[in-house]
């Protein structure tokens, strides 16, 4: 995590529809996670393909590592990672409480050796981020559970874990992938209920499949597990899939300040909650394949005010709330915000409107925007990735001059966002 408090220094197109260009989408961050976790389930090595390069990929290296998984670089985005036959059950808490995504691990490495140490996952301030769904899975497969003020001790039963029915309260991502790779390497069957959907779901359920597992039910709210299974992922690589988030971000840019912005190398059928959105804000939006094209409307046509509310997959996702609030405060007419997955997901709002944005925040999970406003350039501070992208995109549409610091929240998940942003026009520096 290199916290070198870098920043960027963005010129504002004071409202003017100025950016054209092309942006390749990389890698998913919230599927190459879980994939460097299911090499903890590999027999052999385990080679994962287009993975993005930013720093919770390092990070998540930097927790395997320790561990005894060894780690060769094929290319910048394509690593083999291979785990020996036992590991050490401890992860490092320097790096696993700043990655949420550090949660994924405990239930392989558990499941593996009979016990794990971690302390509590940290990751971004959107919200409490409990772990209770995992802690729960694992007392059903026969866990004990001990907490200390650094973090958790679990310990499974002699005989090892054994599977069960979970019903997940919340439908919880990382908690169905983890459960999920648990589950294998528990003895009997798991049922596991109320499952999330994501295509980072799918996409890891997929590959367990491809190397051996026993998973039915991907896709749909119950998953059944049949555990005892070692994979062979030899003959299987793990692909990562396009970063549905990253290419929404873009999306969501093109329509607010371009002109004409194309994304290539993304999955459009992962992409349909954000394009209809803004197809019905007034976006002009193309689809070929892997590539999409938007066009922000022609001026003076402005784009028009909508309810937004953040749902699971395939609803609206909630890593793109921040984005759209900064386009609603362009758009005509009274817009609602609800933000239904996280309760501190709307903070950005409050320097929304110090740059001049018309806002109302009712509860921790609604608001309301007025637009169109103009919005000024001021000194801003990112609280986590996806709102510090959105002070990015606030600062394009903004006049005058924008400082936003803490970049380094912006880069865990965003490859090269200047240099892609500067490709289509926009005036950015990062400067130390
Ligand atoms: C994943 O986080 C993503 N991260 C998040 O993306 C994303 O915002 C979130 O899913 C929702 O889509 C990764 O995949 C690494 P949840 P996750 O468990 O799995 C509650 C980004 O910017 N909950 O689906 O941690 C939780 O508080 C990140 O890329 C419990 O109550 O989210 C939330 O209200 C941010 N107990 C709801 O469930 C638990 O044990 C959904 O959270 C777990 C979750």
């Amino acid at each position: 995590m290199n916290k070198d408090g870098s920043k960027f220094i963005i010129q504002g197109l004071a409202g003017k529809r100025r950016l054209v260009g092309r942006v390749r989408i990389n890698g998913a961050k919230n599927d190459a996670l879980p994939a460097l976790a299911a090499s903890l389930l590999c027999r052999d090595r385990l080679e994962i393909e287009n993975l993005p390069i930013i720093d919770d990929v390092t990070s998540m290296l930097d927790l395997l590592t320790p561990l005894g998984v060894t780690v060769k670089k094929i290319t910048a985005r394509q690593f083999e990672l291979k785990a020996p036959t036992k590991i050490s059950t401890k992860l490092h808490s320097d790096v696993a409480k700043h990655l949420r995504g550090a949660v994924i691990l405990t239930g392989p490495i558990l499941g593996r050796e009979g016990e794990v140490t971690f302390p509590h996952p940290g990751g971004c301030v959107i919200g409490a981020r409990p772990i209770d769904a995992f802690l729960d899975g694992f007392r059903v497969m026969g866990a004990t559970v001990r907490e200390f003020a650094t973090g958790y001790h679990l310990r499974a039963p002699p005989g090892g874990l054994r599977g069960g029915e979970i019903f997940f309260k919340n439908q919880t991502v990382t908690g169905t992938e983890t459960l999920m790779m648990t589950a294998l390497l528990a003895r009997g069957r798991t049922v596991l209920k109320n499952c999330a959907s994501e295509p980072e779901v799918i996409n890891l359920g997929h590959f367990l499949i491809r190397a051996g597992a026993a998973i039915r039910g991907l896709g749909s709210s119950t998953i059944e597990v049949t555990g005892g299974a070692r994979l062979r992922s030899g003959q299987h690589h793990y692909r990562v899939i396009p970063d549905r988030i990253e290419a929404g971000s873009f999306l969501i840019l093109g329509a607010l300040a371009g002109r004409v912005v194309t994304i290539t190398h993304c999955e459009p059928t992962h992409l349909e909650a954000v394009i209809n959105l803004l197809k019905s804000m007034g976006a002009i939006i193309t689809i070929d394949r892997h590539t999409v094209t938007v066009r922000g409307g022609v001026a003076p046509r402005p784009l028009r005010a909508i309810n937004v509310t953040t749902h699971e997959y395939p609803g609206f996702p909630t890593d793109l709330q921040a984005l759209v609030g900064v386009l609603l405060t362009q758009a005509t007419g009274e817009s609602l915000i609800f933000e239904t997955i996280f309760e501190g997901r709307l903070s950005y709002l409050h320097i929304l409107k110090e740059m001049g944005a018309t806002v109302t925040v009712h509860d921790p999970h609604r608001a309301t925007i007025l637009g169109p406003t103009p919005l000024n350039g001021r000194h801003v501070y990112s609280p986590d990735l996806r709102a510090g992208l959105a002070y990015i995109l606030a600062a394009i549409v903004a006049q005058g001059e924008t400082v936003v610091h803490n970049v380094h929240y912006v880069e865990r998940g965003y490859e090269r966002v200047e240099e892609h942003l500067r490709a289509l026009g926009v005036d950015i520096v990062k400067v130390p």
